[in-house]
């Protein structure tokens, strides 16, 4: 895939997951711009990728921090090809939750994407560009004693139908990409570090035996932002080994469940 002379946004990069997307465009040959709060693992994922990758400190959820990001980009690079809306926070509750839990959730994992797009989009329209927001297969399903994540994921599938609706015109894609349980800094916590722990306790959800690998993703993302996309606009990819193909049957008939 070449993506020489492009210049990307992958907000969240500091991350395990959102540095393999960062990574995975610079191995593209695209120039990006990593976007993050935390600037330790920043600063490091910029030391290791060189100068196709420039760190940017910046919280999304503030519009003033966004405008200064989208102008330092443009005068650096002047240009904006593709926007990924990867940042999360996974605070979560369920019928407890506060109001002022609600809007910081919905405010990280939701509005401060659409904010980001809305001060990128004529960048993006000059360019015939592609965003990539990024949903979950916990966005898809109920779950009990959550609701601030779930919420947020699921209107993300929806947010990304109106913003390529209203984009199409400018001829610019907006997709989502819906991970699985992914090999990321959380399941590595709740793994203790333990791959092959992680990958025996998601086998019995994710028919391919296994829970995702960044990569995995990354390459979704970077497929959805190239020409070979091109005709692609409005679509969630589940890139979760099969996770949402399959219902509360496991894909088993009553008969099987019946044993006979
Ligand atoms: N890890 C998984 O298994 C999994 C599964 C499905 C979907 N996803 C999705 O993938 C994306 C990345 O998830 P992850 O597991 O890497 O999360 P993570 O918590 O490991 O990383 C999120 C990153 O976002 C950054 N961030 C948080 N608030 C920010 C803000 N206000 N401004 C800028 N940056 C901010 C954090 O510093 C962090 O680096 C999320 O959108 C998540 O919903 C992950």
């Amino acid at each position: 895939m070449n993506l020489e002379g492009k210049v990307a946004i992958v907000t969240g990069a500091a991350a395990m997951l959102g540095s393999a997307i960062v990574r995975a465009f610079v191995q593209g040959g695209a120039q990006v711009f990593a976007v993050d709060v935390d600037s330790v693992r920043g600063e490091a994922l910029q030391a290791e990728l060189g100068p196709r990758c420039r760190f940017v400190a910046c919280d999304i959820a503030s519009d003033t921090a966004l405008d200064a990001l989208v102008a330092d980009v443009l005068a650096s690079a002047g240009r904006i090809d593709f926007l990924v809306n990867n940042a999360v926070v996974y605070g979560d509750k369920g019928l407890e939750a506060s109001r002022g839990e609600w809007l910081q959730a919905l405010d990280v994992n939701l509005v401060s994407g659409a904010m980001l797009l809305q001060k990128t989009a004529d960048a993006l329209a000059a360019q015939g560009g592609a965003v990539v927001n990024m949903g979950s297969v916990g966005g898809k399903f109920g779950a009990a004693g959550r609701a601030l994540y779930p919420a947020a994921k699921a209107a993300i599938l929806q947010l990304t139908r109106n913003q390529a609706a209203s984009l199409a015109p400018r001829r610019v894609r907006v997709n989502s990409v819906s991970p699985g349980w992914t090999w990321s800094d959380a399941l590595s916590r709740m793994a203790g570090g333990d791959r092959a722990h992680a990958d025996r306790v998601a086998a019995p959800m994710h028919p391919l035996g296994r829970a995702g690998d960044t990569d995995d993703v990354a390459q979704v993302v970077l497929f959805l932002c190239s020409d070979a996309a091109r005709f692609v606009t409005g679509a969630d990819i589940p890139v979760d080994g099969g996770f949402s193909m399959l219902g509360p049957d496991q894909g088993r008939s009553a008969r099987d469940w019946f044993g006979g």
